[in-house]
């Protein structure tokens, strides 16, 4: 594959960013310019570090300096949902935004992306859309990733934080039959298996292991547990075995091999981390600023090489 170059910076080079806290370990930027040189565009991609007292300031810089859009990662994704001006059904529906397209008001009354006007139009009256584009990436790269349909299977689901949360929703809204719960602080496990129940009533999910026994086709990690070494393991391995999973996914794609996906290959399992979710998230991020499909196999080399090496 030919190597792209981007742009050289000039006065009317454009930006996206991502905002987190922390941000330095931040694969984004890798993942973005790399996209964003093969499309050719002139733009970069940067990161910020905002703490979350000073979201609602940074996303006002980033519209009045026209950028074309932002990320949010950790801890802002919730809390974005009440700073935007409008939100995409994929915000709605899951509660979380993680991606902003910048808009500016056309004659007629419609938003259009700034990425659609002209490199030195300073548009007026510009608003911030709020999109969601990690749950789909937890599908598309179960099917990729996995060969996982994930409708009509049953699912364990470790972890029922801002990712579980996210995760579980997303798979009963594509028709998993049984979705098992299992978090550190039981309650929140319950509280996702009630709204499951009530917005997917098709769905049987349960807080709590799997009955002894009774197989499942996929375990899925969405704890943090893995990132550090002295981590304990994500899962009780009295209550259940590896072994009785077709397969299993780690939302931690660094390291590369957790412990949990070891214990799962040794038990079997096919498995895969979540670097794939990254990669996803990351391209529909970049088609929803650009309109254009994204080169997705150059944004994976580029994500690749700066996570692994
Ligand atoms: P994210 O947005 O990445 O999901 P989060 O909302 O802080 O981050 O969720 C972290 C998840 O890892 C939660 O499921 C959390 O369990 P609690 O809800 O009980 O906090 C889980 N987790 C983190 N540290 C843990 C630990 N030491 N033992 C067990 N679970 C842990």
């Amino acid at each position: 594959m030919a190597e792209s170059h981007a742009k050289p910076l000039d006065a009317v080079t454009r930006f996206c960013a991502v905002l987190g806290h922390p941000i330095k370990h931040s694969a984004s930027p890798a993942m973005q310019n790399a996209g964003i040189a093969r499309l050719g565009l002139n733009w970069r991609y940067l990161a910020f570090d905002v703490p979350p007292a000073e979201l609602r300031e940074a996303i006002a810089g980033a519209r009045a300096l026209r950028f074309i859009g932002l990320n949010l990662t950790v801890p802002h994704k919730l809390l974005a949902v009440d700073l935007v001006d409008a939100l995409d059904e994929s915000a709605r529906t899951w509660g979380a935004v993680n991606t902003i397209r910048f808009e500016a008001r056309v004659a007629g009354g419609d938003w259009q992306p700034l990425a659609t006007f002209p490199p030195d139009a300073v548009p007026t009256d510009v608003r911030t859309h709020g999109f969601n584009t990690d749950a789909d990436a937890i599908v598309r790269s179960l099917r990729e990733d996995l060969s996982l349909d994930p409708r009509g299977r049953t699912v364990l689901l470790l972890g029922a934080g801002g990712a579980g949360r996210v995760a579980a929703l997303r798979l009963a809204q594509e028709g998993v039959s049984r979705l098992f719960l299992v978090n550190r602080t039981v309650s929140k496990a319950e509280e996702i298996a009630a709204e499951i129940s009530r917005r997917f009533p098709g769905v049987a999910a349960l807080s709590g292991y799997p009955p002894a026994g009774a197989s499942v086709d996929l375990v899925l990690n969405a704890t943090s547990l893995g990132l550090r070494v002295d981590d304990p393991p994500p899962w009780d391995g009295a209550a259940f075995d590896l072994g009785r999973a077709a397969a299993a996914y780690d939302m931690i794609y660094r390291p590369a091999v957790t412990p949990f996906l070891a214990a799962a290959a040794a038990a079997g399992c096919r498995t895969s981390n979540g670097f794939g979710m990254l990669l996803y998230q990351g391209a529909r991020a970049l088609e929803i600023w650009t309109g254009q499909t994204a080169p997705v196999e150059v944004m994976r080399e580029a994500l690749r090489h700066h996570i692994y090496g």
